[in-house]
């Protein structure tokens, strides 16, 4: 009997090895040695050869949320209505607002919004006063709107501020209109 549990005992001593980083034997090693590939290696197991492969077509890139809205009137209606500021306001939304409009938008707008920034006099057409009615008529999405798409002769400012800093924009400018 003796005999027959050391016997029965030798696979379980043999799997055991005496370095601890040397796997010892392995009986059945279905996934135990996954292959670890280089992130920029080839490989022949994707579709496109690279083991990084392309994000999926379609994906969006974090913080860079896809503005599906044209300069068009149409659209510009459309983002008004289905757009909403998800950012409550305050005085440090404001300050932060008020900190990217003197960076961003001072130079044509003017610091009082009234449209006759320094580069307005050096053969750049006028922006519209803030306190044009028609301004005046737009609410904070379609502000954000017209930051992120842009507007005629107004060039868009989406790729060089972030979605957080045109909402505070869009409600720094509507104190404009106070
Ligand atoms: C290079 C000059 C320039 C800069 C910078 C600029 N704007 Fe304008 N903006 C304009 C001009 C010009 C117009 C009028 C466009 C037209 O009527 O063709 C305009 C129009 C607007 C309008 C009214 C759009 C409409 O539909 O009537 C808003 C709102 C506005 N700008 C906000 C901003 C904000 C906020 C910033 C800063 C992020 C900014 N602009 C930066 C030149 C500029």
């Amino acid at each position: 009997m003796k005999i027959v549990i050391l016997i029965l005992l030798i696979p379980f001593i043999q799997s055991c090895s005496k370095s601890s980083d040397v796997r010892g034997y392995t009986i059945i090693d279905d996934m135990v040695h996954s292959p670890a590939y280089e992130a920029f290696s080839e490989n022949s197991l994707t579709p496109d050869g690279k083991t990084m492969m392309m994000p999926v077509k379609g994906s969006i890139a974090r913080g860079k949320m896809p503005h599906p809205y044209s300069e068009s009137e149409a659209d510009a209606l459309r983002a008004a209505e289905e757009l909403q500021d998800p950012f409550v306001e305050t005085a440090a939304t404001l300050s932060r607002g008020e900190y990217l409009y003197n960076s961003f938008c001072l130079s044509c707008h003017g610091d009082t919004g009234e449209g006759d920034g320094p580069i307005t006099s050096k053969k750049f057409p006028a922006p519209p006063s803030f306190k044009s009615s028609r301004v005046r008529s737009f609410n904070k999405a379609r502000i954000y709107h017209v930051i992120t798409a842009g507007f005629g002769d107004m060039p868009a400012h989406g790729s060089q501020l972030t979605i957080q800093d045109r909402w505070y924009l869009a409600q720094y400018v509507k104190k404009f209109q106070k």
